[in-house]
């Protein structure tokens, strides 16, 4: 495949092209032409029947923006950043990390500091991408990826376009917990756009400012519950681990069994890591250019214990398709402080158990004497006191801050006592595991590994060899000429297949070879041609995308037929 030949194809055949292009396009904005937006929905469908439907989840719809309260509370504000650094040249802005990367052997420079970054760039004498002039004396900052705006006139309540479609869940995460019949564990699955400043977007999908990203929050109990490991037990696992990777060490294959045994990989993550993998392999990523790579600890999210992405080998670089981080009770812990609601599920004993309480009832006929207008926020220090640290209680006087001083206060007059009091059940919060997909990364990984090229007829094809599942359309219905009622009976057979739920492209239009090529370009599995004989006996010929063998087959079970090898529920051979 010559460098260029997925984005020469996806402009051509209406896969995708750059937003705006009249208007001289927008970097990082792409838009899906007809035959990638069908690409993309399929493989967002097959998502949706996996994490969804087979795995029992339920899934939500957010908004886009959200108030900035919420991404103060998760971190995006103060954390979400990269390191940029700019060009006194030509005023290019540029991924300061990129060019250590693209200047050294590091292959990620965005775990560390810009100040290192910054030496890096000087010690390796990096220039500006575009018009080469020195970059060591410049500045090397933080910029914050988030898209700010205002909800409503005026400036007095800011939102934010979501970074990660993530937040949406864990914010409202009381609600779905109450759906669930605060039952854990339980999933949240979202499919939605997300946006991101990206500093220097590049390579058409594989880095956007407005992306699709289709992610599951999996909530569960740390200390009870166990993933179904036994579904995925035997699926063998490519793991790039963080030791291998400061060790100059390789890829090792273990069982999801194995790699749980060993410790190589939590429970819950591995449990994804398995059942994802087999869905890669059956939406087409080449499972020889794919592996698992842990993240290593410098380069973690701010919300991550530990992190594996799906990487794709595409165009000679590794490119990060999924990430499965543990973010642990992160989330819902942040939410809960900054609203002040309950983030956790409330589980019910079997039977009600009394339990010792310390407490406090501050004595405010002694405290408000003695402490004037500081005596309020003593008894609150006092109450948030006895649940931390009942052990302070223990001596005569107990010290608290508050107002800003330290203040001792005699036990008797905090009103320390032990109680005895039944409780029904507890407050668990939950942990979460986050399989995090991007879609267009997905999308363009799928064509990539799709490419083909071969010499048929001894003519070179170039054709995409994606599953029938996620193949824009099912089947390309051609009658062999456009003369002699060939053309109606074709369309009445394209009609009938429409009917039945089959994404049918119908084409007259040039030489039969040159119509089939059109097709295979466009990764259309199976070609129906209505020829001579169809007009006689109620038959077509059916031609395979890959191998373009053809099968002679009745008209009258022609749609379930199209239908089953689509599903994958027998294949062309079989025919
Ligand atoms: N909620 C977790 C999260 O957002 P992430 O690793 O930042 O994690 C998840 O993003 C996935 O989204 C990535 O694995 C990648 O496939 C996709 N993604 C992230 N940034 C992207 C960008 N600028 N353009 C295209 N895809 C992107």
């Amino acid at each position: 495949m010559s460098d260029g030949a997925i984005a020469e194809l996806a402009k051509r055949r209406g896969f995708f092209s750059q937003t705006a292009e009249p208007y001289g396009g927008v970097a990082g904005l792409y838009t899906y032409g007809p035959q990638g937006a069908a690409l993309k929905d399929n493989i967002e469908a097959a998502w949706r029947e996996l994490f969804v439907t087979r795995e029992g989840h339920m899934e939500i719809s957010a908004p886009d923006v959200l108030p900035g309260a919420v991404f103060e509370a998760s971190g995006h504000l103060e954390t979400f950043d990269d390191a940029i650094v700019e060009c006194p040249e030509c005023s290019g802005s540029h991924r300061a990390d990129h060019l250590v990367e693209d200047a050294t052997d590091l292959e990620d420079a965005e775990a560390l500091s810009p100040e290192r970054i910054g030496e890096l760039i000087a010690d390796r004498e990096a220039g500006c991408p575009v018009c080469g002039t020195a970059l060591a004396d410049q500045p090397v900052e933080k910029f914050n990826l988030m898209f700010e705006t205002n909800i409503g006139p005026g400036s007095g309540s800011p939102g934010y376009l979501r970074p990660e479609t993530a937040q949406g869940i864990f914010v409202d995460f009381p609600q779905f917990a109450e759906y669930a019949r605060n039952q854990l564990p339980f999933g949240v699955a979202q499919i939605g756009d997300a946006y991101r400043n990206e500093i220097s977007p590049r390579k058409g999908l594989l880095r956007l400012r407005a992306l699709v990203q289709a992610e599951l929050e999996h909530f569960f109990d740390p200390d009870r519950d166990e993933p179904p490991l036994e579904r995925v037990a035997d699926v063998k696992l490519p793991l790039y681990a963080a030791d291998a990777q400061r060790t100059g060490g390789g890829v090792r294959s273990l069982t999801v069994r194995a790699a749980v045994e060993e410790g190589a990989v939590e429970p819950w993550v591995a449990y994804y890591l398995g059942r994802s993998l087999e869905w890669y392999d059956e939406i087409g990523v080449d499972m020889d250019r794919f592996r698992y790579r842990q993240h290593r600890s410098e380069e973690l999210s701010h919300y991550a214990a530990d992190c594996w992405d799906a990487e794709a080998e595409v165009e000679g670089d590794w490119i990060e398709l999924t990430g499965f981080a543990y973010r642990g009770s992160y989330d819902l812990e942040k939410h809960a402080a900054g609203t002040g609601e309950e983030y956790s599920v409330f589980r019910q004993y079997e039977e009600p158990v009394t339990v010792e309480r310390p407490t406090v009832d501050p004595d405010m006929s002694e405290l408000g004497p003695a402490f004037g207008s500081d005596a309020a926020a003593i008894a609150a220090a006092l109450e948030e006191l006895v649940e931390r640290d009942p052990d302070a209680f223990d001596d005569e006087r107990v010290v608290v801050e508050a107002g800003g001083d330290r203040h001792e206060v005699p036990v008797e007059h905090a009103g320390f006592a032990v109680e005895e009091v039944t409780e029904s059940g507890e407050h668990v919060p939950p942990h979460v595991v986050e399989p995090s997909f991007g879609i267009d990364r997905l999308v363009y990984t799928v064509l990539a590994h799709g490419y083909s090229e071969d010499t048929v007829d001894g003519e070179e094809r170039a054709y995409l060899a994606v599953p029938p599942a996620v193949a824009p359309t099912t089947v390309g219905v051609l009658p062999l000429m456009d003369r002699d009622g060939l053309a109606e009976r074709a369309r009445t057979v394209a009609e009938q297949l429409r009917a039945a739920g089959i994404a049918v492209a119908y084409d007259d239009s040039g030489s039969i070879g040159r119509r089939y090529r059109r097709q295979d370009e466009i990764g259309t599995p199976f070609c129906v041609t209505v020829d001579y004989e169809s007009l006689e006996e109620e038959t077509v010929t059916v031609r395979d995308r890959d191998t373009t063998a053809q099968r002679r087959i009745r008209t009258d079970g022609l749609a379930e037929t199209l239908r089953s090898l689509r599903d994958g529920d027998r294949s062309f051979e079989e025919l």
